[in-house]
């Protein structure tokens, strides 16, 4: 039913220099495969199928991903090696791809009014690529979406986490009106631990409604002078209702070292059980 999904990847991914130099962040490997791609995945497992990128300068490789490679498939067509090819070839035989350039790095609220253009007048997905998720039975962009369909409200993920990570993150507070979904009653971006509301902790995923676009242009800078999804969201919550849902899966923070590397066991792992 959602058939939009936003990738925020403007950003510089300064975390991981030198190697996001000439690189960016969205394209380093997990195992065999780049950050971005296990998100779109996920997206299109959602039946999300329209990709909308927002990236900024230095960001061509992201670009050339999801295109043909000619030289590529000329060399290895017919050979064993296509099957290393099949998932990134049913990405770009079922999505279409859209990009935009954030010119400015205003937050990650502005990030997605940025992407407003590739997603017109309905509601959307989501997905910050760093935040890698792997969904028990379902993806959670399908979880997300299951959600939407039965509220037709903004949808965020939510995680416990502990209170000495809680400075992190967006935090929520709300009241739990079904097994693990909450109505949220307050929102703060990145709070230290005795002012944040809760351990609920938002992740890289969200579901909005399109009236965010309009919230978003009256939200004044907040947190380190940035355009804030957290505040847009709570403003939302405030005038309609917005939602907090404790995904089912394991996230991986692919923006630190420590879960770039447990991402990248527990991947690893996965691969050698297909064989
Ligand atoms: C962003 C959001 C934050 C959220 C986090 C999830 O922060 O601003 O609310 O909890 O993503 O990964 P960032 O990690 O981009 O600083």
């Amino acid at each position: 039913m959602i058939k939009k999904c936003l990738f925020p990847a403007a950003g510089y991914g300064t975390r991981f220099l030198p190697a996001t130099k000439a690189m960016p962040k969205e394209v380093m490997p997990i195992v065999n495969k780049p950050l971005i791609q296990y998100g779109v995945e996920e997206a299109l497992d959602a039946g999300m199928d329209n990709i909308g990128i927002v990236t900024g300068r230095g960001k061509r490789a992201l670009e050339d991903h999801f295109d043909v490679s000619y030289e590529l498939e000329h060399q290895i067509n017919g050979t064993p090696k296509e099957a290393y090819l099949a998932d990134i070839r049913r990405l770009m035989e079922e999505c279409t791809f859209s990009y935009t350039r954030q010119k400015e790095m205003k937050g990650l609220g502005h990030a997605i009014l940025t992407g407003e253009t590739l997603i017109g007048r309905e509601p959307f997905g989501v997905i910050l690529a760093d935040d890698l998720c792997d969904g028990e039975d379902d993806g959670v962009m399908t979880q997300m979406a299951r959600i939407y369909a039965k509220y037709r409200c903004s949808v965020v993920a939510i995680e416990e986490v502990p209170m000495e990570q809680i400075h992190k993150y967006g935090v929520i507070a709300g009241s739990e009106i079904e097994d693990g979904l909450y109505m949220i009653s307050d929102m703060v971006e990145k709070p230290e631990p005795e002012e944040a509301p809760s351990n609920h902790a938002i992740i890289g995923r969200y579901i909005l409604t399109p009236d965010i676009f309009d919230i978003l242009r009256e939200t004044p800078p907040g947190l380190n002078g940035e355009i804030q999804i957290t505040d847009a969201l709570l403003t939302q919550a405030k005038r309609n209702m917005v939602l907090a849902y404790r995904f089912k899966g394991r996230r991986f923070d692919c923006g630190s070292m420590e879960g770039f590397v447990e991402a990248t066991n527990h991947y690893y792992q996965q691969l050698k059980e297909k064989g």
